[in-house]
């Protein structure tokens, strides 16, 4: 007789095993992802599968209803503990009895996908460098002497097949004491990540641990820092948070940072140490939002310009504000977080910073070519990542160019006079009515518009406090196109405009989008100074794509995507209208978000895609555009709104 046919579906492998087979032991044998944290003893529960049963003309077989085993003890009492639900059985316990197809449902999988909000975007394969393992240790012999340490290794390759564990000491001081408690059954944290390094023990609980495992995926900008904290096993985004990044007080941009070290000596090590206070800060205040225990956060992946990737690692940052601007390191770097002085996470966690492009294209950009994936694109994509400085990638899988332009602070609310950084209680979203010239907006934390019934109640809570980056984006546009800011971008007269709303200001004049001084609340205005802010960044910026268009011989591109860490989107519209980015069809323009952050959350849950950014940064073109005179020339005439010479016959219509 032959021996039971076992088909495994979603992914189609099939193989004869004998009879009385775990399900699980088929599972690996045919290389199917089925997740094990216990190893088969009935405790973790990760096995569960779905049998089913009846005729399957497309598989060729019929299954009996007893082609498992019944429940034995090990599975009876985990079902009259946890509760199986109806249906599903622990892989680990059920045995192959006769011919049978078993689905492995999603969350049983290691490498599960993980859906991104955005519509256009891939999934994230679910690839972690840290994973939980169950074992149990030998006791010790005083006839054979040998370490707690050397004894779980031993285990740790006999049931895992793990070899050449290494520990630092915040682990092996906790040890002795887990492995005594747990009666000499362990779950082990261990991180084994793509860079050939020996796998390492992160942490280490007595019994099993029921517990998750968390990583921070953090976008380190030079005026805000942004996080999410995100579960290790599941990829899903626990929390995410952002604060101002405290280097600001050194100097605003990146340059008159570099410059603080030149003048200041010493000045990079307190730099350094303010954005190491403020990460641990971060890291904190997410944790305790999340209500996680910081102990299971063990990972962290950082995308950064290079000032800062320098800034973090505690490297002078010198050399890259003069040409050539070498970078101390291009490659990516794996580092324990206690190099980092990062005390707010697990005490042995991993830090992975992503790989830099060059030394004004950091490893930021990196991180949004792993988001957005112009090198696999058919179209010519246009990717901008919009904050104090933008990263810019033009290409499709043919080529890709990148270059990094000085936008200042201005787009994430910063040197704007009722600027803010995107938060509860920041005007977000503006219009502004053509005919009335009177303005409804929106303010982050209320889904309401200000004009509509209820919007006092619903932003009780926080109050209007400022305008963030989006809401200044919108609020410039808009007013261009309601004809209260002229093509050079001055405001006009109460006279000019016809609104009581364009107030003198000096000898210029501001306008009021909301007062809520009667109730103590803030004026919030646009002066003219804002719009000459905006207008400095947004030349910048569009000078910067200008640039990569000529280096590609292009005069339009197929498709643009608009990222930023601030705000919750860019409304590709108003950017355009602003002439922030080159004329293209509104419908090919997209907002993405913070690219650069989904880049380090893909990063952190995924070692295959290290490995695949270390490749494609390689493959990227840098152009610099300090040292290209045709900048100067393009940012001059993008002062314009939205262009002084650049046709955008879209908008037109
Ligand atoms: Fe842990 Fe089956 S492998 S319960």
């Amino acid at each position: 007789t032959t021996d039971p046919l076992v088909i495994f579906t979603p992914s189609g492998k099939r193989g004869r095993f004998p009879a009385g087979t775990p399900v699980l032991t088929a599972a690996r044998q045919l290389g199917v992802d089925l997740d094990s944290v216990c190893g088969g003893r009935g405790i973790c529960s990760k096995c569960q599968v779905t049998p089913s049963y009846g005729e399957f003309p497309k598989h060729g077989v019929t299954v009996e209803k007893d082609a498992l085993n019944e429940f034995n003890a090990v599975e009876q009492r985990y079902d009259d503990k946890r509760g199986l639900k109806p249906g599903r059985r622990l892989g680990c316990q059920a045995t192959v009895q006769g011919d049978i197809v078993i689905d492995v449902p999603a969350e049983s999988q290691v490498h599960k996908q993980v859906v991104r909000k955005a519509a256009t975007a891939r999934a994230i394969t679910m690839d972690p460098a840290t994973r939980l393992f169950l074992v149990d240790v030998e006791e010790p012999d005083m006839h054979e002497p040998t370490g707690d340490f050397e004894r779980l290794k031993t285990a740790l390759k006999a049931q895992w097949n793990i070899e050449g564990l290494t520990a630092p000491l915040p682990v092996l001081s906790r040890l002795q004491p887990a492995l005594r408690k747990g009666d000499w059954q362990v779950t082990v944290a261990v991180h084994h990540d793509h860079t050939g390094s020996a796998p390492r023990l992160i942490d280490v609980w007595p019994g099993y641990y029921e517990g998750g495992l968390y990583g921070l995926a953090i976008d380190l900008g030079s005026t805000t820092i942004a996080a999410h904290l995100c579960d290790l096993v599941t990829g899903e985004v626990k929390a995410s948070s952002g604060i101002m990044n405290p280097q600001i007080r050194f100097g605003e941009d990146l340059m008159s940072r570099v410059s603080y070290v030149m003048m200041n000596p010493g000045g990079d090590v307190e730099m350094t140490g303010a954005v190491r206070d403020a990460l641990n800060e971060l890291a904190k205040s997410i944790a305790e939002e999340a209500e996680i225990d910081p102990r299971a956060v063990v990972e962290a992946t950082f995308v950064c310009n290079p000032v800062m990737h320098h800034l973090l690692l505690g490297i002078d940052p010198v050399e890259l504000g003069q040409a050539p601007f070498a970078l101390a390191t291009s490659s990516s770097v794996s580092l324990d977080a206690a190099e980092l002085d990062l005390s707010a996470l697990n005490a042995a966690a991993r830090v992975y910073i992503l790989p830099c492009i060059a030394g004004h294209v950091g490893a930021d950009a990196a991180a949004v070519a792993l988001s957005e994936e112009p090198q696999k694109s058919d179209d010519l994509m246009l990717v901008v990542d919009v904050g104090t400085n933008a990263e810019i990638l033009l290409g499709n899988k043919d080529r890709v160019l990148a270059c990094s332009s000085p936008t200042g602070p201005a787009f994430e609310g910063a040197q704007i006079s009722s600027g803010q950084r995107a938060a509860p209680g920041a005007i977000e979203r503006v219009e502004i009515d053509p005919a009335t010239k009177e303005p409804r907006f929106r303010v982050i934390g209320s889904d309401l518009w200000s004009d509509e019934d209820g919007f006092d109640a619903a932003t009780a809570t926080t109050g209007i406090t400022g305008i963030c980056g989006s809401g200044i984006i919108e609020a410039v546009a808009e007013m261009r196109m309601a004809g209260l800011l002229d093509p050079s971008g001055l405001i006009g007269s109460a006279e000019q405009t016809g609104t009581p709303r364009c107030e003198p200001e000096g000898r210029t004049h501001s306008y009021l989008i909301f007062d809520g001084s009667a109730d103590g609340g803030p004026r919030i205005t646009v002066t003219q100074g804002d719009i000459r802010a905006i207008q400095l960044a947004k030349s910048a910026l569009y000078a910067g794509a200008r640039l990569l268009m000529d280096q590609m011989g292009v005069d339009t591109v197929d498709r643009v995507v608009l990222a930023g860490a601030f705000g919750a989107h860019i409304s590709p519209k108003h950017a355009m209208v602003l002439g922030m980015i080159p004329d293209a069809p509104l419908d090919k323009v997209t907002s993405a978000g913070n690219a650069a952050g989904t880049g380090a959350r893909i990063a952190l849950c995924s070692l295959a895609a290290r490995s695949e950014i270390e490749t494609v940064v390689g493959n990227i073109h840098k152009v610099e555009t300090a040292v290209e005179p045709k900048f100067q020339e393009h940012f001059v005439n993008a002062n314009a709104i939205p262009h002084a010479t650049d046709p955008f016959p879209e908008l037109a219509q």
